[in-house]
This record gives structure tokens, C-alpha cells and sequence, in this order.
């Protein structure tokens, strides 16, 4: 066979993988457990059934953009949007990062930052986070010293964590960093809009929010995310993107969902209080949790392996971090359905009993 002379910086990385099983109850992934409205549906496939689908869509999105900008209170020249958060992110790392640059992320986060940029050729490097698993303020700013980063990812609230990051936090390395700092904010409908980096986009142009339709929008299945920033970062991305690539369907799922977008708040409630049960209860089982702003809980479960077992035995998929550096005992669980936290609760204290 001729040698494959794959790109040696791929060597030994691990594509992404969390496990599609088909269970019954599917806490794994941070969906929204509920669909997006019917009217929503109806708009969108309405708008596709009379739509020109032997034609190429809209290259920039002009409807979405527009009807975004007057959503989100951010003018459309500060708007990118991509096939979910996670293309977001590589049009960043392809713009910003790539080889002989580098990105730095703070662990235990969002996997995916890391393989991103990787993806794209940048240099990755990471610092650990409080016991509290905020990020530590006076490391993080001597790393910026040493590593000098064209890329500093934040992510808050922090997945797998649920934590917030201090909008002083984001604040104080915006001034320092030698680039961009971008704030993951995927589930930021499920924290307080005053806990949103938004408020600093103006005064801090390095300051970049990634957002998504794929949690509290109900959209997972669509892949929509977007970015705010400054007329300057956007005007890179353009670059980088492959031609029409954000499709007709999911511009049209946009943009009725954003008509629709009251609705979104409200799914978004119910699942908040299903996360807040979830705090509640297991630490009624005598288990470690965090306080969660996002529609995940993460708690520590003794031998994580088995009580995930034990949880799909019984139907229910959650989320292990067994082996992953400070995590090795921790599970994740997505707030979903009222009957759905019945059934995990129930599943899970007759694991903990065996
Ligand atoms: C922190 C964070 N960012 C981004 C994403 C990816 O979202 P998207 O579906 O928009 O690509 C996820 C998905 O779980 C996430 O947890």
C-alpha cells in the first residue's frame, strides 16, 4: 500500500465520541427535551415546501441575519452564523488559530474546543480550574504571559461543569490576552441574562459570544449556532467558510424559530426547574453536585463506570467522565421531562443501593 502520509499533528488524536445508544431515556447530550413548537415546524417546512431547492441558498442569510440582529440587540455586521456552535468555532480556529499559533482552554471544559482547534493545526495548551472549577484568575494571567495565545476559550456556563465564569474574569483577561477571547455561552438561555459577556462587546473588541439554537431553542437537529463580536472578527470569517453553507432548511428553522422565540423561554424555564430539582434531589442521595447554570447537573457517583451501567441497565443514558483528569468519578446528567428526572432518580437510587 502506498504510505497514507496522513498530517503527522493528527497522529494519535481521538475523533469525538459520546455514545448514541438507543435508550429510553437519553440524558447524555444537553438536548432540550422538548420539541421546538409546532408553529415553528409549520413555518419552516411551509417556507421549504415553496422554496427553490434546486437553487443555492441564500449565501448570507440575509432574512436570518436581520431577524438575529433584532433578537439578539447586536447590529448584523457582528453576527456570524455557522452549522452549529461547533462550525462556529472552527471558522474561528481557521481564521485566528492554525499552525504556529496557539489556543488555550481551562480543564475541565467542552472537549470539543480542544479538538477544534486542533483540527485546524493550532497549537493547543490548557491550565486547570479552581476547586470550584472557576477559572483561576492570577494562572490564567501568567499563562497569557508565557504562552501568548491568539485564542483564550472561555466557556460559561462551563460544560460539563454548570458553573459560571465571573464577567470579571472575562473582563480582566480581555485586557491581557494578546487575542481573541472567546466565551462559549451554549447555554446561556438556561443562566441569567445579566451573567451574559454580551455587555462587554463594545467595550472590549477582542471579546467574542458563541451561541446556539441546539439547547434551549430545541434545535440540536438543525444546526444553527452563531457568534457576536466585532465587525472586525466577522469581516475574517468570511474567508474561511466554504460556500453557501448554511442551507435552506436551516435558515428557515431559523427564522421561525426566532418568531417564535417567547416559546423558547419558556421550554427553557421548565427545564430549569427540572435542573434544579435534579440539584436538590441528589444531593438528597448523599451525592456531590455543583451548582448548575446551564440544563446539566454534574455529580459524583463513587465508581462512575458502574452506576452508569447500572443507569443503562435500567433504560436511562447519562454522560461519564470516568478517566477524564479531576472528572474520574463524576456523571452528567441532562434535565429533561419531569417523568424523565422521576425515572433517573428512581434508577439511580436503586444503583446506589446494589
Ligand atoms: C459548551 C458547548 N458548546 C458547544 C456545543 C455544541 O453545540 P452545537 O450543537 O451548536 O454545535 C456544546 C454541545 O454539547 C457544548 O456543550
Amino acid at each position: 500500500m502506498v504510505p497514507l502520509r496522513v498530517r503527522p499533528d493528527l497522529s494519535g488524536m481521538a475523533p469525538y465520541v459520546s455514545p448514541q445508544l438507543p435508550a429510553r431515556i437519553r440524558l447524555n447530550t444537553n438536548e432540550s427535551p422538548h420539541p421546538p413548537p409546532r408553529a415553528v415546524v409549520e413555518e419552516a417546512t411551509g417556507a421549504l415546501r415553496n422554496a427553490a431547492l434546486n437553487r443555492y441558498p441564500d449565501r448570507d442569510g440575509t432574512s436570518l441575519y436581520a431577524a438575529l440582529s433584532a433578537h439578539t440587540g447586536w447590529p448584523q455586521e457582528g453576527l456570524w452564523v455557522a452549522n452549529g456552535s461547533n462550525e462556529v468555532f472552527l471558522h474561528l480556529f481557521l481564521a485566528f488559530g492554525g499552525p504556529g499559533r496557539t489556543s488555550i482552554t481551562f480543564e475541565p471544559t467542552y472537549s470539543l474546543h480542544t479538538l477544534i482547534a486542533r483540527i485546524a493545526g493550532t497549537r493547543t495548551t490548557s491550565r486547570r480550574r479552581h476547586d470550584g472549577w472557576a477559572v483561576d484568575l492570577e494562572d490564567a494571567l501568567e499563562a497569557l504571559g508565557t504562552e501568548r495565545p491568539e485564542i483564550v476559550v472561555l466557556c460559561s456556563p462551563n460544560n460539563p461543569t454548570g458553573t459560571l465564569e465571573p464577567l470579571d474574569t472575562v473582563r480582566d483577561l480581555a485586557v491581557r490576552a494578546p487575542g481573541l477571547v472567546i466565551v462559549d455561552e451554549a447555554y446561556a438561555e438556561f443562566a441569567a441574562p445579566s451573567d451574559g459577556a454580551i455587555g462587554l462587546l463594545s467595550e472590549h473588541p477582542n471579546v467574542v459570544v458563541v451561541r446556539t439554537f441546539s439547547k434551549a431553542w430545541g434545535l440540536a437537529g438543525v444546526r444553527l449556532g452563531y457568534l457576536l463580536a466585532a465587525p472586525e472578527v466577522i469581516a475574517e470569517m468570511a474567508t474561511v467558510r466554504l460556500p453557501y453553507h448554511l442551507s435552506v432548511p436551516a435558515q428557515a428553522f431559523g427564522l421561525a424559530a426566532l418568531a417564535h422565540a417567547s416559546e423558547a423561554v419558556e421550554a427553557a424555564q421548565a427545564v430549569v426547574e427540572e435542573r434544579d430539582r435534579l440539584i436538590v434531589e441528589l444531593a438528597g442521595l448523599g451525592l456531590k453536585t455543583w451548582p448548575s447554570h446551564a440544563n446539566f447537573v454534574l455529580f459524583e457517583a463513587g465508581d462512575a463506570d458502574v452506576v452508569w451501567n447500572g443507569l443503562l441497565e435500567r433504560g436511562v443514558l447519562v454522560r461519564s467522565y470516568e478517566g477524564r483528569p479531576g472528572l474520574e468519578s463524576c456523571l452528567r446528567v441532562t434535565a429533561g421531562l419531569p417523568e424523565e428526572t422521576d425515572e433517573f432518580l428512581s434508577a439511580l437510587a436503586e444503583v446506589l443501593d446494589e
